[in-house]
């Protein structure tokens, strides 16, 4: 499998949403879907690292989401993280087509 749809591309720029889904071995995962304050769209794992709560549910900023729970930051670009959180979160590639967002969950 490649890229499938995750939602509707009707978030507001600063906003996101934890979807659930299935990758090309049936594992399910959920993903936040985000858009940042610039307008860009990113797909990253929605659990935090730190402390197993919604990134969905975070602060988002330009390529950056803050854990609600402890302000650990991710970059929504590369998954890298400051502390207190200490390991990454995984990222997966994007695109928009017709108002729906994809994303690809084997790469
Ligand atoms: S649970 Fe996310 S930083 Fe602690």
């Amino acid at each position: 499998m490649s890229f499938q749809v995750a939602c509707e591309a009707d978030l507001e720029p600063g906003n996101a949403r934890a979807v659930t889904l299935n990758n090309s071995e049936g594992a399910e995962l959920t993903i936040a879907v985000i858009r940042d304050t610039e307008g860009d769209w990113y797909a990253i794992d929605d659990t935090c690292p730190h402390g197993e709560v919604s990134l969905a549910e975070g602060d988002i900023g330009a390529a950056c989401v803050e854990c609600w729970a402890h302000s650990a930051e991710f970059d929504l670009r590369t998954g890298e993280e400051t502390l207190p959180a200490t390991s990454p979160v995984k990222t997966y590639p994007v695109k928009l087509v017709d108002q729906s967002v994809l994303v690809d969950l084997d790469n």
